[in-house]
């Protein structure tokens, strides 16, 4: 169960009326990839493969909705258009659409997507408890040629890449993912090399509907602008593991850049405090009766640290945005 239901929207976020109602039987239409990498194919060594929650990396192309979900999310996003903003890596995005689409937000937690992809990773997974971090919507910048979204890795662990406009009516546009580790793209980048083309995987999309999954904070991609005229629209939503015995991998100095002062620090903090109350209730809350001290005096600390690391990152505010470039 997802911890928050919506009923309180942050303020300027109005529910949309008239809408479709999301419904999965007809909706969805879940094909599994035919092919999975994982981290080590991408270079990642065993230190990194044995901090990371999965030993997964990415997806080929995969199939999320029906041609009739594809419509209706389209017509969704077409709303929503009208409250695009702009951060330093992407010139048109709109992020908090949950609180506005209730078909949006239902496709965004839906149980049977949330299993499918799961069951992909081979880890349980739950969509993101940062409400903005589900269903963010990309848009094609006005000028032609700039990249939708620059050379980066995500600041949170799982999410799929959808299209829900027709690649195959744009020039350009691909999706591309670094076939190598985030530590390789920076050394190329400070070095002021090109990305070498061989180390580019640019999935051939077939359709509005379709998807990569990716461990988005050690898989490095970046979205390519069109080359003629056309309209560009992708989806991304993000999932964290389900066992809150792993690390929280939220960034609030990057969020900062993204989303809205009045928003930001209450997702944020709200999103800490839930961490920390599944943590309890699975170790401290639920627990059986024993004479355990130093197991549960190891418990309270770790919860109390969770806690502490989020106020830290709230004190310290906005960083620098971190990105590859273009
Ligand atoms: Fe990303």
């Amino acid at each position: 169960m997802y911890p928050f239901d919506f009923q309180h929207r942050p303020a300027g976020f109005e529910p949309l009326e008239n809408e479709p109602i999301f419904d999965p039987a007809r909706h969805l239409q879940l094909e599994r990839p035919q092919t999975v990498y994982g981290l080590d194919e991408l270079g990642y060594s065993e230190d990194v493969l044995r901090d990371a929650p999965a030993s997964f990396a990415a997806t080929s192309v995969f199939r999320i909705l029906s041609d009739e979900g594809a419509a209706l999310l389209y017509d969704t996003v077409k709303r929503l258009e009208d409250f695009c903003t702009s951060n330093p890596r992407i010139a048109r995005n709109v992020r908090g659409g949950v609180y506005r689409s209730k078909f949006l937000r239902d496709l965004c937690l839906s149980q049977e997507v949330t299993k499918f992809l799961s069951d992909i990773v081979g880890l349980q997974l739950m969509p993101h408890t940062i409400p903005h971090q589900l269903g963010h919507l990309n848009y094609n910048p006005k000028t032609l040629g700039e990249n939708v979204d620059k050379w980066h890795v995500d600041t949170l662990r799982f999410d799929y890449v959808m299209f829900v406009t027709d690649p195959k009516r744009n020039q350009g546009g691909q999706f591309q993912y670094f076939k190598g580790t985030k530590e390789e793209m920076a050394a190329l980048k400070a070095e002021g090399q090109a990305v070498p083309p061989e180390r580019i995987i640019s999935p051939d999309m077939p359709g509005p509907g379709y998807a990569i999954l990716q461990q988005g904070n050690l898989v490095v991609h970046q979205a390519k602008g069109l080359t003629a005229p056309g309209e560009r629209i992708t989806m991304v939503n993000g999932y964290i593991p389900f066992d809150p015995d792993y690390p929280d991998y939220a960034r609030y100095d990057q969020l900062c850049h993204a989303d809205p002062a009045h928003v930001v620090t209450t997702e944020y903090s709200r999103h800490a405090a839930v961490q920390t109350k599944r943590f309890l209730e699975k170790h401290l809350i639920d627990q059986p009766f024993s004479d355990a001290q130093s197991q549960s005096a190891e418990h309270l600390e770790h919860a109390a640290e969770i806690l502490r690391v989020a106020a830290e990152q709230i004190r310290a505010g906005k960083g620098q945005m971190e990105h590859f470039g273009d």
